[in-house]
């Protein structure tokens, strides 16, 4: 609750959200659909402002909410690709690009993005790469685009907190261990890997930001 207030403190000190995008954030709460926590969005939105980059390739879309925010933070400059798996959110997240007249800006291609390889790259070279999938598999995400990224290129993954469970992967609930633990693992597989600069935020479900040498 008091986060909630908070969140709200930060948005509106933040410049507000365009109209008709909280009501999106709203819907997809409400239906228990996740998006981006506010504190990370910010960020995610700070580093496309001062980045500017020409092509953002998104993993996870849901309902567009937060490829329709990069599309409008980057002022429409920025090529949007954003895959999502799910037929039924992939046809509401076209709704929504539509909804906002970002037809030219963001692209929703619908399919597994470890399946759909050639259709994703097809529209790149990406300069900026976002992973908010599957928690399970952020380590093929990246091995499967990053290595594409132009140099001085972005790659940012939300949750790598999983919700603080990688702290101690072995006391989370049972269902989630093994998701904890594949999250710690990768959060310290990203730490090591010499091509690219990492830094890992504690900003909402936790945030890395790779910068590729
Ligand atoms: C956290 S939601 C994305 C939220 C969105 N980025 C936002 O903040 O508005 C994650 C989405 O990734 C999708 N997803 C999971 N695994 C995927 C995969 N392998 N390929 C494409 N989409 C995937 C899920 O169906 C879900 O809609």
């Amino acid at each position: 609750m008091e986060e909630e207030s908070l969140n709200r403190y930060l948005t509106r000190l933040n410049g507000g959200e365009a109209s008709g995008l909280q009501a999106l954030a709203e819907e997809a709460r409400a239906e228990g659909i996740p998006i981006m926590q506010p504190e990370a969005l910010a960020v995610l939105l700070l580093c496309i402002r001062m980045k500017r980059p020409n092509t953002i390739l998104e993993i996870g879309t849901a309902i567009g909410y937060s490829a329709i925010q990069m599309a409008l933070a980057s002022g429409r400059g920025a090529r949007v690709v954003t895959v999502e798996r799910d037929p039924i959110l992939a046809g509401r997240a076209r709704d929504n690009v539509a909804r906002f007249n970002l037809q030219d800006a963001v692209e929703v291609i619908e399919g597994d993005a470890l399946e759909a390889v050639e259709a994703v790259r097809v529209h790149g070279p990406y300069d900026f790469i976002v992973i908010d999938a599957g928690k399970g598999h952020y380590k093929e995400f990246f091995t499967t685009y990053a290595a594409g990224l132009v140099r001085g290129g972005v790659v940012f993954c939300d949750n790598v907190l999983f919700r603080r469970h990688v702290l101690n992967p072995e006391a989370a609930p049972k269902r989630i261990r093994r998701l904890a633990a594949k999250m710690d693992a990768f959060n310290r597989w990203l730490a090591r890997q010499p091509g690219f600069d990492t830094m890992f935020l504690s900003v909402g479900d936790g945030v890395s930001i790779s910068i590729r040498k």
